[in-house]
């Protein structure tokens, strides 16, 4: 089984670009999050020189893990944002991502928050149903500027993935539908307010297949002919994120090579390709590092007991996802085959079923791979359980990114009425 570049096996334990796990994990404790910088920037240079000769511009989906320090490494790389709440905008605005390379899109966006977008001058506002696109147009006319719009379009497709994760099939709340994208176009035309600045679609999550992108490709195409016809020019076409990636260690992961042949062959004059991965980006890049806490069996079935749980990482829970698990220090003996559960009191808190893994005792340290993306992004207090530590390596060092929460953390904001009981 090959890991990922930067998780090497040295005198019998594994180390993450250079910097044993083991130690990571005395200084920082567990759980605790590792990603690694240069993995990060190899998977953008991948994008780069995959698509060189095509216009493109890559955008980081900031859900995917909008940690800081994440933000400012691909900021100074030169990437845009795309982001999907003020939350999310005001991160990457402090992370340094220019205003000018922000695409905010999303299917529920407020009013305060598409002030926030227009008053601070970002590239464009995917927007997503007629009410919201009357709603920009209001609030452009109120602060006095012209507002930069994309249209996001529902494609009607149905990928190859978990149906969580399709959002561009047809029973989708997301995005317009043809007719509505047609009357989008129209009052777009004719608004004085409202500038037509891209077309904008994101079919889904952790695909694996080049032809729903082409096919998507396609649709942009098309309604880049409808838009022209209305005499607007819209500046870029934005094929969204989703790309996966090989969460068993196996098979190539997306097929980003055949993807830009693909589009070199239907690419329109006058226009920007973008696109917006998120977990292409990270996902590789991040490990979960736990510790064994328990092994038990309960009516013979075996069980490992560690000190995360879905609370920590909820892809297994919430997606069935499988995550590879590795042993820190290899113990010798017969593999046992067991459950990987965390102290959270739902059935469902499983990181693993019946995996085969090498003999564990308590202490343990395991790696849970390819957690970069919605992995802490996606965590909760549920158990009211502080988040655990995050560290970047960077440069030959670790860093503490995001420091281990406390009691404190999970009951800041709560008001308790002084005349209560
Ligand atoms: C609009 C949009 N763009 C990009 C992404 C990133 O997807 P991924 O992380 O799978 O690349 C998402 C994920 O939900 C999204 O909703």
């Amino acid at each position: 089984m090959s890991l990922s570049p930067w998780l090497v096996e040295k005198e019998g334990e594994l180390h993450a670009d250079g910097i044993p796990l083991r130690e990571i994990a005395a200084r920082f404790r567990t759980p605790c999050y590792v990603y690694s910088a240069a993995r990060i920037r190899e998977n953008v240079e991948r994008f780069r020189k995959t698509f060189a000769g095509l216009p493109m511009e890559l955008h980081y989906a900031v859900k995917a893990n909008p940690l800081g320090a994440i933000l400012c490494l691909l900021a100074r790389d030169g990437l845009g944002a795309e982001v999907v709440s003020g939350g999310e905008l005001l991160r990457a605005l402090r992370a340094g991502f220019p205003s000018q390379k922000i695409i905010f899109t999303g299917v529920g966006k407020t009013k305060a928050e598409l002030e926030l977008a227009l008053r601070e001058g970002i590239r464009a506002v995917a927007v997503e149903s007629m009410e919201e696109l009357k709603a920009l147009e209001e609030i452009s006319r109120e602060i006095g500027c012209c507002a930069r719009v994309a249209l996001r379009l529902n494609p009607a497709l149905s990928p190859d993935t978990h149906p969580h994760l399709a959002t561009g099939r047809p029973g989708s709340k997301f995005g317009l539908d043809p007719r509505d994208a047609e009357e989008a176009l129209a009052w777009i035309a004719r608004s004085s307010d409202l500038c037509l600045v891209g077309l904008h679609l994101h079919i889904g999550s952790q695909i694996l297949d080049v032809e729903p992108y082409l096919a998507a490709w396609r649709y942009l195409c098309e309604i880049l002919r409808k838009a022209r016809d209305h005499g607007l020019s819209p500046s870029f076409l934005d094929l969204g994120g989703g790309f996966g990636i090989s969460y068993g260690g196996e098979g190539p992961g997306f097929p980003l090579e055949e993807l830009a042949a693909g589009l070199r062959e239907e690419m329109p004059s006058g226009v920007t390709l973008m696109l917006e991965p998120g977990r292409a980006l990270v996902g590789d890049a991040g490990l979960l590092l736990v510790r064994v806490l328990y092994t038990k069996r309960v009516h013979e079935k075996a069980y490992v007991v560690v000190d995360a749980g879905m609370s920590d990482l909820l892809r297994p829970a919430l997606y069935g996802a499988h995550h590879r698990i590795v042993p820190v220090r290899k113990r010798t003996g017969p593999p046992v085959k067991a459950d990987v559960v965390g102290p959270i009191c739902e059935n469902a808190d499983v990181l693993a079923t019946d995996r085969e893994l090498s003999p564990l005792q308590s202490g343990d340290l395991l790696a849970i791979l390819d957690t970069g993306a919605y992995g802490s992004s996606m965590s909760s207090h549920y158990n009211s359980r502080p988040r655990g530590a995050e560290v970047l390596v960077y440069r030959g060092k670790a860093h503490l990114v995001r420091r281990r929460e406390t009691v404190e953390d999970l009951v800041r904001g709560e008001i308790v009425p002084e005349d209560l009981g």
